[in-house]
Order: C-alpha cells, then structure tokens, then sequence
C-alpha cells in the first residue's frame, strides 16, 4: 500500500525539538527513521506499529476508505494516524488537551492530519456528528456511565469497534438499573487527571461481558460479534464489533465463557 501521507522533511534536530517539547508516554517511528516520543522498559517498550493490527482487521471486515470515522480517547494520535491510512474522513476526541496537542504534533509529524478535539465523551450526543464507524479503545472502562455513553453512541454511529477491560468473573459487582434494566460492573479506582491514560472521575465502572452486550444491543447494535476475549495484566479485555445495519454474517465470535491467557 502506498503511503496517504505527505513526506514532510524532517532532521534530527526538528525531532529532537518535538521529543523534548512534551512528555511523551509512546513512540512511533517516524517514515525517516526516526524515533517520536519515549519508549518505556515495561508497557510500550517498542515503537507501535502502525497501523494496529485491530485497524487492519476493522478494515478487513467493514472497508474503512470513504468512511467517516469517530476516535474516542484518541491519546497521543497514534491509532489516529493508523485510521487515516485507510480512510482520509477521521475525527478524533480526548479528555486532555495535551493529549490532544500530542496527537496534532503527532499526526503532523508523520505528514498525516485529522479533526481532533478535546471533548468528554460521556458528554457527546448526535450533535457533534454522525459517523460510519466508531474506534472506541481502551476508554470504556475509564467511565463511571459506560451504560449511558454506548446509549448515545448508538445514535452517532452505525458500526462499533471495541476494545475495553470487562470485570473479571470473581470480581465484586455493584449493580445499576438504567432505562429500565439492570446492569453489572465492578468499580475501580481511576489514577487521576495527571496520569494521561485515565478517566477524568475518581473512579470507573467495568461492566460484566454480559451486561457490557446487553449494553450495546439495547444502544440500537443490533448485531454483535466477539472477535477476542483474552486475559491481560489488567483482567479480562474483550474486542466487539457492532452495528446498526450490518448482520456481520460470517464475522465469527469467540467463545464468551472464559478468556483466553
Ligand atoms: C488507556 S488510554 C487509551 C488510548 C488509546 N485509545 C489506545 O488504545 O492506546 C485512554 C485514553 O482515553 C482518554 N479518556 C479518558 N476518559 C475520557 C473521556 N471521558 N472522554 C474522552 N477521552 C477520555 C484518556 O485521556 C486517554 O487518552
């Protein structure tokens, strides 16, 4: 695949200069070869690939050029420039502007661009766009009303890529009744509004696997598929995708009765 991206001249002065002009928690290898941002000894200890293999498979089951796509919790850009390989319609949000100001910084320096924003996703609703597609990664379980937040989704957007932590089987659950119907989750402490990673409240709610479907098909999805369900240092992490109008016949499921190590 040729590159979509312009070829921006850049030494290792200029990439230095951006290096140090924030505290970068990821890094990319630039297309000169080149390192943007920080490597780390445990988690995100290499550069990441672009695109994620996730976007690779997203692409692979939905065809994602000509498509408008939503990022939710964007962080340093990273994934953002991985959606705009496939498609030149993507819309990015973050709760932290300097999330944001990374993710600008980062997408200009691959020659890439897209609208970013700062904006709370708990708080979005069909007046800031309607979309093709929404990436949604590692930001549900950072939200203390994920139930209401797909709710709204559903009126955004037709189809749903998800990544998120779900609580894990021996977890103590809390239950919360929302429109009518009870749904599951297991609280956690959230590591406040310095740690770039987090949610903006205290505190997060996971949902079971359960109510986490339930949650998605009851926000108008009305056709689900696990494509993964695996065990991480964290807990459980599932991948789902969605949709409003798709069936997803032949998208396959896994098995929804344990993760997998
Ligand atoms: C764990 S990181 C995941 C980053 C990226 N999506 C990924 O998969 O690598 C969570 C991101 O979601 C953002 N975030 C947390 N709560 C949010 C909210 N209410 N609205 C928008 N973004 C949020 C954080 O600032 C952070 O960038």
């Amino acid at each position: 695949m040729s590159s979509p991206f312009r070829t921006v001249s850049l030494s290792a002065e200029l990439v230095d200069e951006a290096n140090k002009a924030f505290d970068w928690r990821a890094a990319t290898e630039l297309p000169n070869g080149l390192m943007l941002g920080r490597m780390f000894e445990h988690k995100r200890a290499v550069p990441q690939t672009i695109p994620d293999k996730r976007i690779v498979q997203l692409n692979s089951i939905v065809g994602l050029q000509g498509k408008s796509v939503l990022e939710i919790g964007c962080f340093e850009g990273i994934h953002t420039i991985g959606l705009r390989t496939f498609t030149d319609n993507v819309t990015a949000i973050d709760v932290r502007p300097t999330n944001v100001f990374k993710a600008l910084a980062r997408l200009s320096f691959h020659g890439a661009d897209a609208k970013v924003f700062v904006a709370d996703c708990e708080k979005l609703d069909q007046s800031f766009g309607q979309f093709d597609v929404i990436f949604h990664f590692g930001v549900l379980y950072h939200l203390m009303q994920p139930v209401q937040h797909l709710k709204a989704l559903g009126a955004m957007g037709d189809i749903l890529f998800l990544d998120t932590h779900v609580a894990a089987s021996e977890a103590e659950l809390g239950s919360e009744n929302v429109d009518g119907r009870d749904y599951q989750f297991a609280l956690f402490n959230e590591g406040g509004w310095t740690d770039p990673f987090s949610g903006k409240d205290d505190s997060s709610k996971h949902l079971t696997l359960a109510s986490l479907q339930d949650a998605i098909g009851n926000a108008g999805f009305s056709a689900q598929r696990l494509l993964n369900f695996r065990m991480e240092r964290n807990g459980p992490r599932v991948l789902i995708i969605a949709s409003r109008t798709l069936t997803l016949e032949g998208v396959a499921s896994v098995s929804p009765d344990a993760p997998t190590s």
